[in-house]
């Protein structure tokens, strides 16, 4: 007799569909086979049974500029739980005066009392960590095991800048997680537009081209290689930019690669709306031409891409107004943390894109894999019972309404997906049920990640 049981259920795995009852004691998967008796049940029938969806590539309460993004540490895992995401990995910078640990600290502070699924933290080394590289070993004892480089923003490292950062990373068994656009050509690029009058929101991806992304992946590839360190790169938008994710792999290198829902269900006519509508899907890399959507899918097809994450970072529409008349202004990122998973389910397994493991390997598998989350992200006995009952019949047509983000808006306004999560459970604890949540702030916990595995 198990505390819990999901019955009658097809569970989904990476490695394959079966059907299975699951049972459950405490916080842990106890069981996996046939008539297995409860405590409690839940009836699972007609229903997917998969692992809770890993994301881990989001911005909660994140500053940037002068803006915060939109999205709390409670109402963001609150939405991630409605949308069957169970781990989230979310970012740490330091402060001109702060060590690594100090700055770990004093986000596990903000974080800890509000979250309510389990989340990690990369720790992000900037061009002002570059005299504390000595710290990383600390910070991947403190359990942030990843390391978040970015070639673009304030934040960039030059090359010589990156050599020196993934050294420090390889000498910890750290994995680097990668911002890949070239700086330089983007900058260029907008001063021309600017200064030609071309200020609208049309202008953002025609200043940030698909062959500079592929090049700046590329350059870090070799980098990366150089140094004897694995890689991966996010947010990738384009085919280019797959290609060389793909020949790096085929060489055999330990790279690899992540796409969002914006790149998979939008194209770059987004930012044609009118007004400020125009401006509200500006993400970085941008959203791009149809053709790229269909490479992305082929890629996820191929497993030339390994994961899919969402870059989760809104702003509000005021915010977003601020840069109308200038569109390198404009806060950059789009919400997606509560939609990918089932997008991924009606966009992509419903489409013929990708087959059921392929969609649990790259929301759940993968990521946790990749993260160093041990327990995670795979329905196996003696993981952490973090499970989605999944109703592959439900619709669900996104609205700011029908979500549970907070931005006020959503860039898949009107959006139909075919299939939903019905129940959500966070270490055996139902999170969501039916559309109620029934968790509880701070019952997440901070994850010690150790090495990639992936
Ligand atoms: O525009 C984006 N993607 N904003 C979030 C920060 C980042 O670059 O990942
Ligand atoms: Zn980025
Ligand atoms: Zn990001």
């Amino acid at each position: 007799m198990y505390d819990l049981v999901i019955k009658g259920g097809m569970v989904v795995t990476s490695a394959s569909p079966f059907p299975a009852d699951i049972g459950i004691n405490g916080e842990t998967i106890a069981a996996i086979g046939q008539n297995l008796d409860g405590r409690q049940v839940l009836d699972a029938t007609g229903k997917l049974v998969t692992p809770g969806a890993v994301d881990m590539h989001v911005h909660l309460q994140m500053p940037i500029g002068q803006f915060t993004s939109t999205d709390t540490f409670y109402s963001g895992t609150r939405a991630a739980a409605f949308g069957g995401t169970t781990t989230i990995v979310d970012f740490v910078e330091t402060q001109p005066d702060e060590t690594m640990a100090e700055a770990i600290a004093a986000r596990r502070a903000l974080a800890d009392p509000n979250v309510v699924i389990d989340y990690g933290l990369h720790m992000t080394i900037g061009p002002g960590d570059m005299a504390r590289l000595d710290q990383v070993p600390e910070a991947f004892a403190a359990g942030c095991t990843s390391f978040k480089l970015y070639m673009a923003y304030g934040l960039r490292l030059r090359d010589d800048e990156l050599l020196k950062a993934l050294t420090a990373v390889r000498n910890v068994s750290g994995i680097p997680v990668v911002h890949a656009e070239n700086w330089d050509v983007i900058t260029e690029l907008i001063r021309q537009n600017l200064a030609a009058g071309r200020t609208s929101p049309h202008w953002h991806p025609r200043s940030r081209p698909a062959l500079l992304e592929a090049e700046a992946t590329g350059r870090v590839i070799d980098i990366a290689s150089f140094v004897g360190v694995p890689l991966h790169i996010f947010h990738v938008s384009c085919g280019e930019t797959v290609a060389r994710i793909a020949q790096a792999r085929q060489q055999g290198l330990p790279v690899t690669g992540e796409t969002c829902p914006q790149y998979l269900c939008l194209t770059w006519d987004a930012y044609d709306a009118p007004g400020v509508d125009g401006t509200l899907p500006v993400c970085s890399p941008p959203i791009r031409d149809r053709t790229a959507q269909t490479a992305l899918w082929q890629a996820l097809s191929r497993n030339d891409l390994q994961i899919v994450t969402t870059d989760h970072c809104p702003f509000t529409y005021e915010e977003k107004a601020t840069g109308l008349n200038n569109y390198s202004q404009i806060p950059g990122g789009v919400p997606s943390i509560e939609m990918r998973f089932a997008a991924l389910y009606s966009q992509g397994v419903r489409q013929g894109w990708l087959s059921l493991s392929q969609w649990v390997a790259q929301c759940c598998t993968n990521p946790a894999k990749l993260m160093g989350l041990a327990k995670k992200g795979e329905i196996t006995v003696g993981y952490d019972a973090d499970l989605v009952i999944f109703d592959p019949d439900a619709t669900k047509t996104l609205t700011p309404e029908t979500l549970h983000e907070t931005a006020g808006w959503t860039p898949y306004a009107g959006l139909t997906l075919q299939g939903w999560p019905q129940t959500t459970l966070s270490r055996g604890k139902i999170v969501v049920q039916d559309g109620e949540f029934v968790g509880g702030m701070g019952n997440g916990r901070f994850l010690h990640r150790t090495q990639a595995n992936l």
